[in-house]
Formats: structure tokens, C-alpha cells, sequence
């Protein structure tokens, strides 16, 4: 376990804290999560429940309304009919995760995650003695996942795929997840569809969801990014149905529930639709800004940013080494982004993230850091 890998993009937060705790000022572009709370609504539902309920333990399973509540919400957002019964719910994504990997595999499994791609899945498989097998796509290619990739990967167990990507932002267009879907079963490789990012997308692009395109797949979705409740700790999935006993049985035995006061505020949270897109319209401000800005700071070669709230973005013509470039931007003009070495251990050095989740204000700010850096480095 002591192979396990740390989450870098921590060291960057400590540092920016660092700062500010030394009273200068910082722009946050280094995490991912929205600047906002849980919508207004939901926290005042909470408010009432706890004046009323114990809150104390649910079944595994979580109180009867929500995964009623996540299938119509799945209908109103993909025109899908989910039995509820197939929905599971976790302690975020993350939550999710750790269950299906242990209901769908067994030690030893190869599974193919992206690189780039979210770090948590490889160090995940890892911890629970799984292989995770690197799945490479190309930045001249913008990031698109190739089936001759995927044959050259195999033998694969599973296959973890989010869509729209950490850290790219790229989003597989409907018949790109369907070819992938369809792979996966000609080759009875376990598919696992992260759809954290589902409803945040930018220019039209368009998202579907797996649960429509095959019964075998495992859909991973969360509360943390759309509805912005990353500190709730609550996430779903859609499981086919030989899963559901074993991830309940799991879930029983490693968690026990959810939290009881995190589910009536998801509960509440799915009917907040308006305030919610209203984030989502900031975040389309935000990729604006940054698409306009970061070019005056030299930073002109991006992944396509279609979904998610993160611009990944070329920077080894500016320093060999993105973390040292993360280190030298946040010291002398108080920019906060993440160095790519998160998301690919041998190419993330070329690369940086910069999350757009914060305010506009934060945006506009650090555009204007990075141009004033800039000047300097080209005057020394
Ligand atoms: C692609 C992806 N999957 C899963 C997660 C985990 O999210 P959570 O556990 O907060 O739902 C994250 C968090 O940033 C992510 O980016």
C-alpha cells in the first residue's frame, strides 16, 4: 500500500492555503469543485428535517424516495426508463467506485483506465489489488478514445470511461460512447461509465448516458459537480440487475448508508433545477474568460473543453516542468492551478488544469496574473 500514489493537486491546496493564511491573495484554479454551496432549497429542507427526524441510519439502499427520485430525474434528463431498484445509492462517486470495482472484479483484474484520466482510478485499483491498465489517447487526436487503442489493450476485464473527462473536459459524442458500449460487450469487458459530469456541457455538446446503450454497464454518477454538493458525500449508480444483491450486500457491510442527512438534501437538490443551471451558466462564462485570457499568457493549446469545468492546456514551452510552473505561479502571482502530473505520471509534466468552478471574478483575476507573469518572464 505504500505504492499507493498521493493525490498531488492536495499539495497545491496546502500551499495556496499557506498563502492565504499569510493574508495574500490567491486564485483558486486548482480544484475541482464548484465555489458554491448545496442550492438554497435543499439546505432549507435539511433545516426542517433535523428539527423533526433522528437521522440516524438508513438501509444500504437510503431512504425509499431517492432512488425514485434519481429515475425521474433520469427520465427528464435522458428519456430513460430505470427501474429504480437498479439504483444504488453511495458516498459520492468515490463511494460507488470502491463498490462496483469490488462486485464486478476480482483481485487481479485488468481494467483499462484513460491516461489522461482521473488518478483515483488507477490508485483505487490498486488498492483493492487490481491492475489498471493504461489506455493512452492522443492530444493530436483531441483525446479521443480509438477502438485499435482499446485491441491493443486487451485482455481487459473492465473498462473505466468519463465522459466529459477530468482533466480534458472532451466529451464523447453519442455514437463515439455507443461504439465503446459495443466493444465492451463483443469483448466481455465490464464497462463503467463515470458520469459525474453529466449536465455540465458547453457549444451544444452533446451527452448520453450508457444505462440506454447497454444492460451490462455500470453508470456512475454523483452529487458533487452539477448539483454542487462535493462535501455531501453522495453519489449513485445504475447497475445491471446480477449486481444489485452483491453491491447492496457490499454496501451493507463497508458503509452501512449514506449519510441520512446528505440523502434528504440530494432528495431536495433534484428538484433545484433553475438555481443549479444558473451555476452552469457561470462556469460557460468562466471557459470564456479563460479561452480569451490564458492566450495573453501564452497558453494557446487546449484539450476541447466541451464538458466538465477544467481546461487542460499545454505548457512545456513555458517551463520544462508543470510542477515547478504550479510552484513559481502560485509564489509570485497567487494563481493556483493543478500540475498535470495528477492525471498522466509520464506526459502530465507537458501539462496543466485549470479548473473554472469559482467565480468569474476569480477568472478575470487570474487572466490578468498570468498575462503580468508573462511580461516578466519575457523581460528576464
Ligand atoms: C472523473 C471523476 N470521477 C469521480 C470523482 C469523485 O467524485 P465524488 O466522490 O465527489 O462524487 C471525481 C472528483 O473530482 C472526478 O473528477
Amino acid at each position: 500500500m505504500m505504492e499507493i500514489e498521493p493525490f498531488h493537486v492536495m499539495e497545491v491546496v496546502a500551499a495556496a492555503q499557506a498563502r492565504e493564511q499569510a493574508g495574500e491573495r490567491v486564485f483558486h484554479l486548482e480544484v475541482g469543485q464548484p465555489s458554491t454551496g448545496a442550492p438554497a432549497a435543499a439546505i432549507a429542507r435539511l433545516q426542517e428535517i433535523g428539527q423533526t427526524q433522528t437521522l440516524g441510519y438508513t438501509t444500504s439502499r437510503g431512504i425509499p424516495e431517492l432512488p425514485v427520485a434519481i429515475a425521474e430525474h433520469l427520465r427528464a434528463t435522458n428519456q430513460l426508463d430505470v427501474d429504480p431498484a437498479r439504483i444504488a445509492v453511495t458516498q459520492g462517486a468515490s463511494g460507488a467506485f470502491v463498490l462496483a470495482l469490488l462486485a464486478a472484479f476480482e483481485p487481479g483484474a485488468r481494467v483499462g483506465v484513460t491516461e489522461p484520466g482521473y488518478p483515483c482510478y488507477r490508485n483505487m485499483l490498486r488498492a483493492l489489488h487490481m491492475e489498471p491498465v493504461p489506455i493512452s489517447l492522443d492530444p493530436e487526436n483531441a483525446f479521443a478514445l480509438e477502438i485499435d487503442t482499446l485491441d491493443a489493450a486487451t485482455p481487459l476485464d473492465g473498462l473505466i470511461v468519463a465522459s466529459p473527462s477530468n482533466p480534458t473536459g472532451t466529451v464523447l459524442t453519442p455514437e463515439e460512447l455507443q461504439t465503446i458500449t459495443e466493444w465492451c460487450e463483443a469483448n466481455s469487458v465490464r464497462f463503467i461509465s463515470d458520469e459525474i459530469y453529466h449536465g455540465l456541457t458547453y457549444d451544444d455538446a452533446e451527452t448520453a448516458t450508457a444505462t440506454s446503450m447497454s444492460d451490462s454497464a455500470i453508470v456512475i454518477n454523483s452529487f458533487s459537480k452539477y448539483f454542487s454538493m462535493t462535501g455531501w458525500r453522495m453519489g449513485w449508480m445504475v447497475l445491471p440487475e446480477a449486481l444489485v444483491t452483491p453491491v447492496d450486500r457490499l454496501a451493507q457491510n463497508l458503509v452501512i448508508c449514506p449519510p441520512t442527512p446528505s440523502q434528504h438534501v440530494a432528495l431536495a437538490a433534484l428538484s433545484c433545477g433553475a438555481e443549479l443551471d444558473a451555476h452552469v451558466d457561470r462556469y460557460a462564462a468562466n471557459r470564456a474568460v479563460l479561452l480569451e485570457g490564458l492566450p495573453r499568457a501564452g497558453i494557446t493549446n487546449f484539450a476541447p473543453a466541451d464538458g466538465a469545468f477544467y481546461l487542460w492546456a499545454r505548457t512545456d514551452h513555458l517551463a520544462a516542468d508543470s510542477q515547478h510552473l504550479s510552484v513559481e505561479w502560485l509564489r509570485d502571482v497567487g494563481v493556483a492551478a493543478t500540475p498535470g502530473i495528477d492525471f498522466h505520471p509520464t506526459d502530465g509534466h507537458r501539462w496543466m488544469r485549470f479548473s473554472f468552478s469559482g467565480s468569474t471574478d476569480t477568472m478575470r483575476g487570474a487572466v490578468e496574473a498570468l498575462a503580468t507573469w508573462r511580461m516578466r518572464q519575457l523581460a528576464r
